[in-house]
């Protein structure tokens, strides 16, 4: 793992965003997954941006939702659906069939998670995975004492996350289960990003650099990653006792 700390939010979004183009050019048939989320809005504002001016070619790649919340409906505007509607499908015109997100609604999510898993499989993995991480250390909705053998699963949330999460909504919900991507496709993801910019991430960026791997802290499996980067901005940097 390494860490790559960036003068704000603005130059470390810049840079992911330049990291998927440049994947896209080098491997068009690439398969991408994005975290929803405020950390990454800018990102995938850029990513439209630099998409449309250097006509990158996007008939071939796949792009899959990190997560979601069961029982919150596409349209509601905290849906992760809501956010990639928004944020990528509509301003790149991805048709559906080249983006890929749980649908939280369905009676049967397991079955969601298998056509998932599936997907994944059949297009041998992750190329490029692109996460946040919670005030508790979540990775997608790998709460607190998940396992890292984890593929797609559904999982009860956390007090933090049921919390934290109204920032999303406009109306106060119930927020009560995820249905998320697993630690073991981001240790499979040939690359894997950990973005987070503010200093209320600090704390959170301290624990996920310094404190041994362990599952009571998700987000410290970036360590164990072959490939793996934890890129923030300065203030979410400004706890770690080393800050290149
Ligand atoms: C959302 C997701 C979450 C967020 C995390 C940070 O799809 O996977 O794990 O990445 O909760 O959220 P923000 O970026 O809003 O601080």
């Amino acid at each position: 793992m390494q860490v790559r700390i960036f003068n704000d939010h603005q130059t470390l979004s810049d840079a992911v965003a330049s990291e998927i183009i440049f994947l896209l050019k080098s491997k068009p048939g690439a398969v991408i997954c994005f975290a929803s989320g405020e950390t990454p809005r800018l990102t995938c504002r850029l990513l439209v941006e630099k998409i449309k001016q250097e006509k990158t070619n996007l008939s071939r790649c796949t792009f899959i939702g990190l997560d979601e919340w069961v029982s919150i409906p596409p349209e509601n505007e905290g849906s992760c659906h809501f956010f990639f509607q928004h944020e990528l499908i509509e301003p790149l015109g991805i048709p559906l069939k080249q983006f890929h997100l749980f649908n939280a609604m369905s009676a049967n999510l397991q079955e969601e998670c298998k056509k998932m898993d599936k997907l994944i499989a059949e297009k041998e993995g992750i190329d490029i995975i692109v996460v946040g991480i919670g005030m508790n250390g979540h990775i997608g909705f790998n709460e607190p004492g998940v396992s890292f053998e984890n593929y797609s699963h559904i999982i009860d949330l956390d007090e933090t996350t049921r919390t934290v999460g109204q920032k999303y909504f406009k109306t106060p919900q119930v927020l009560q289960k995820g249905i998320t991507l697993g630690l073991k496709h981001l240790l499979e993801a040939k690359k894997a990003i950990l973005m987070a910019n503010g200093s209320r991430k600090a704390g959170v960026i301290k624990r996920t650099v310094e404190e041994n791997v362990s599952n009571n802290f998700p987000a410290s499996i970036m360590q164990a990653h072959v490939n793996g980067y934890v890129m923030i901005d300065k203030d979410a940097a400004s706890l770690l006792d080393q800050k290149k």
